[in-house]
């Protein structure tokens, strides 16, 4: 899809389709207004019999109306007017979308950004609609056999432009929503498929794609040398040898990095301490995490963000095996800190505690972990919020506020010193599990004893990563926005200082 801007006003746009507002109790968006207006009060009469009720996300397709331009019009319901809320804008534009590109509109101009969203500017509108009309569109082909395309899609979008930062926005969003499609594509991909290789040739991609992104491999030779004894005695029960991925994107000099450390773990059937057969396909999803740091640097590389940002992705699968780890089993990790495995099914810490010590070697200004990590977060929060939890409170907020600027939210769980002694072991310096209580918090303490070295937040996204269940199953390419407006709002905070 391309996005362009126009100063055209609604009557005279000649695009295939003009996309207008109305909202319920019959109140009128401004633009809807003028084509009532220039229409003799055609769209008021429709309103006023009852054909849509402005409740968000209805729609009505509407064919040449006289004195208007455009051959259709399309009026989105956007909630009460002056009082549209975030989800009712995401319903509209998600409505939009689909109506649209199967109108046989190859071309449109949508005015729905003039409407009013409490603390919201056009520009937010402007990107919030591209990320969402992209991910509409977006759909899972790559292991169908007979896949259709669309006869007459929607090929262009365009904005009516009364300021210079709506182009901006609309370049910000497709950069997130194509990271987030990346994402979403690699995490849907089935485990025989996308696996630790497969990852790692990806990343080798995305080095080639941008020449500011560089890729390196380490093999389960080089890993072992570092002493990652963690990491691979996840692997070891895995025919698929384990990669440790490294994707630098250099776009600020020598700069501190921000590094984003993300959960590959390309199938997770528990090991021996094996997983109820009920869903387990969608353990599939336990790589979104790495999947959104490959999101996030592709969207950073296309925006060419002045930032240093490197992308870290320990990837293996977990898997029963004669070799596999076996509960009670003790392992030494790459910080040297030893650890007994009392649930060989809480592996995604086991891998994630070596690339965090891993990680060290950049001199990283922070280290933000992003992992499926635990169930308990799906309890604790459902598919809302991502789970967050930090060594600096500086960096949560941080993270807080990126959440809500980006609408793709987080919410913070204590880590308190209290919760520590949950991982205690008789055997080994550490346990890998911390019993029943807080397992999202006792989780991120395994974590926190591999990150006292540096600024650290750790994103629990079980919960928030992926739609489970029958027609909904699929990722959702979250945290990208969250992740790439982090960046963004830490970009502007260094230019104001
Ligand atoms: N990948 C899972 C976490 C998970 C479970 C994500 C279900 C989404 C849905 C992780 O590796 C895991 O198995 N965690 C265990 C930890 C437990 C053994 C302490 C869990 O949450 O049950
Ligand atoms: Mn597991
Ligand atoms: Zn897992």
């Amino acid at each position: 899809m391309q996005y362009f801007v126009t100063t055209n006003t609604p009557v005279a746009d000649e695009t295939d389709c003009v996309v207008v507002a109305v909202f319920e109790q019959g109140d009128l968006s401004p633009s809807a207004a003028i084509l009532n207006e220039k229409s003799n009060n055609h769209i008021q009469k429709i309103i006023d019999r009852g054909d849509i009720t402005g409740k968000a996300g209805q729609t009505l397709l509407l064919h040449d109306i006289d004195g208007v331009t455009s051959p259709r019009v399309l009026l989105v319901g956007c909630g009460k007017k002056d009082k549209t809320s975030e989800n009712d804008f995401n319903s509209a534009i998600t409505a939009m979308a689909k109506v649209l590109n199967d109108s046989g509109a190859r071309e449109a101009s949508s005015y729905l950004a003039e409407i009013h969203l409490s603390s919201r500017t056009k520009s937010w509108l402007v990107r919030q609609t591209v990320i969402i009309t992209e991910s509409t569109l977006y759909k899972y082909t790559q292991t169908k056999s007979d896949v259709k395309p669309q006869d007459k899609p929607l090929t262009n979008l365009s904005f009516f432009d009364d300021d210079d930062k709506i182009e901006q926005a609309a370049l910000t969003g497709h950069a997130i929503a194509t990271g987030m499609n990346l994402a979403r594509e690699l995490s849907n991909l089935p485990g025989n498929v996308c696996t630790p290789t497969y990852l790692a040739e990806q990343a080798t991609q995305l080095g080639k794609q941008f020449d500011t992104v560089t890729t390196t491999i380490l093999d389960e030779a080089e890993m072992e040398e570092l002493g990652m004894g963690s990491l691979l005695s996840v692997s070891r029960g895995s025919r698929q040898p384990a990669k440790l991925i490294t994707m630098n994107y250099q776009g600020a000099g020598d700069d501190r990095p921000v590094v984003l450390v993300g959960k590959g773990l390309t199938f997770d059937a528990g090991g021996i301490s094996l997983k109820p057969s009920q869903a387990m396909d969608e353990m599939k999803y336990d790589m979104c995490g790495s999947a959104s740091v490959f999101g996030t640097i592709s969207a950073i590389a296309e925006l060419k963000l002045p930032i240093n940002v490197i992308g870290v992705v320990p990837s293996s699968e977990n898997m029963p095996d004669g070799d596999a780890n076996k509960p009670g089993d003790i392992v030494t990790s790459m910080a040297g800190i030893t650890i007994e495995i009392l649930n060989t099914d809480a592996e995604g810490r086991l891998i994630l505690c070596d690339a965090l010590t891993y990680s060290e070697r950049f001199s990283p200004e922070i280290v933000i972990d992003i992992a499926t990590l635990t169930g308990a977060i799906i309890v604790a929060l459902g598919s809302q919020a991502t789970g967050l939890m930090a060594n600096d409170q500086g960096l949560a907020d941080a993270l807080l506020q990126a959440g809500n600027d980006s609408y793709d939210r987080t919410w913070q769980l204590p880590l308190w010193d209290d919760y520590q002694q949950q991982m205690d072991s008789n055997f080994a310096d550490i346990a890998n599990i911390g019993g029943k209580e807080a397992g999202s918090v006792t989780a991120a303490c395994f974590l926190s004893r591999f990150t006292e070295k540096f600024t650290w937040a750790h994103l629990d996204i079980a919960g928030t990563a992926w739609k489970g269940g029958g027609k909904a199953k699929g990722a959702t390419g979250r945290p990208v926005p969250l992740l790439v407006q982090f960046l963004l709002n830490r970009i502007a905070d260094k230019n104001k200082s």
